[in-house]
């Protein structure tokens, strides 16, 4: 790897990714009379210490701690951290570091633009996820009701601060978390990030400083055009649908999984789908689910979950008048939006994916 870095003042945020992000941005958060951070569990036990070091010397006024992973994304965590703010005094002029995974930004920005009709915050990601996808781009919220992302405010943060030094403190799971969320990158939109990530299997990337930077600037660029998720940046949600379906199904289960497993699992399904809108060599969808199944376990789903998946996905903020509408793939590095499916067509993609069939034509003609 080069030297990915950069810098890049995009009004109203800026962004500081690559080697010594952190230390990098340490002047910036310096003009805020009042800072406080706030982690999870695991965030505060792992890289706290590392965001402490990066800092030397900066001053640290609370920190708010919320139990960890995505189950916890909830109403009674974020009256946690009002009630934190409260006690710590926190004013208009306050900051919220906003130091942890997707759980962490999105709450932590939602509890930050609510409070006192709105305070500021910076994101910190500290997982894959969250580096290439989830603290890029003003989306902050909290699940209710059983439905991801149901109660939520497009609201930016000051400063995104993606230093792949958190990487680290990565279990394999979050990392492949993360990594589903590249793979995504890649068909909708990058076929050389696609082409450089499909024959290395995510524990053996050698290259992730220089992947989260590319990644992270695609994204940047979609967010920066459809803050507010009109039009393109819906192409993001690839995967998405029948994905937070899944997601959603098993969590509710009490499964542990992550969002990214899930967007994997719904990648292939959609991959089927767009398969029968365009045309799609087999041997390009069969590369696609090879390159999700050399990475992934498949979940154990029943055709009798179908329905509930269905009643699941009735809630995607995607869907108009009722109906469902996907991002799909066009082809390989570009992906399309408002693409209405019937329901045959989602319960033909999941039968796809449980039985593990292949794909049946038998001319490559496309
Ligand atoms: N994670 C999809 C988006 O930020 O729009």
């Amino acid at each position: 790897m080069k030297k990915p870095q950069l810098v890049w003042d995009i009004k109203p945020v800026s962004y500081i990714l690559g080697k010594d992000a952190v230390k990098l941005s340490k002047k910036r958060l310096e003009e805020y009379n009042k800072r406080i951070v706030l982690v999870d569990e695991n965030t505060q036990r792992h890289c706290l210490p590392v965001f402490e070091e990066q800092m030397e010397g900066f001053d640290i006024d609370g920190v708010i701690i919320i139990k960890a992973n995505a189950s916890n994304k909830s109403i009674d965590q974020t009256v946690h951290v009002w009630n934190e703010l409260s006690r710590l005094g926190a004013e208009r002029d306050t900051l919220l570091i906003n130091l942890g995974g997707g759980v962490v930004s999105d709450l932590g920005g939602f509890a930050a633009a609510t409070f006192k009709r709105g305070i500021n915050f910076v994101n910190f990601p500290t997982s894959l996820l969250g580096m290439v996808d989830a603290a890029i781009g003003g989306k902050t919220g909290l699940d209710f009701g059983g439905i991801k992302n149901q109660v939520g405010l497009f609201i930016n943060p000051v400063c995104v601060i993606i230093d792949p030094v958190f990487l680290k403190t990565l279990d394999q799971k979050q990392l492949l978390s993360g990594y589903a969320e590249l793979l995504k990158c890649g068909l909708i939109m990058d076929k050389d990030l696609w082409e450089t990530v499909e024959n290395v299997r995510y524990n053996s990337v050698e290259e992730w400083d220089s992947l989260i930077v590319q990644s992270a600037r695609n994204k940047v660029d979609i967010v920066r055009h459809d803050t507010y998720e009109k039009g393109l940046r819906k192409i993001l949600n690839f995967g998405h649908t029948v994905g937070h379906a899944i997601e959603s199904f098993l969590i509710n289960k009490g499964l542990d999984i992550t969002h990214g497993e899930a967007v994997a699992a719904g990648m292939i399904c959609e991959t089927y789908i767009s398969s029968k809108f365009y045309e799609f060599e087999c041997t390009r969808i069969k590369e696609i689910i090879n390159t999700i199944d050399n990475n992934f376990d498949r979940f154990d789903l029943k055709k009798e979950d179908i329905p509930v998946l269905l009643e699941l996905m009735q809630h995607d903020k995607k869907n108009k008048d009722g109906k469902y509408h996907f991002s799909l793939l066009r082809r390989l590095g570009k992906a399309v939006h408002d693409i209405e499916v019937d329901d045959d067509l989602i319960r033909e993609s999941i039968e796809f994916y449980i039985e593990k069939k292949e794909c049946e034509s038998e001319e490559d003609n496309s």
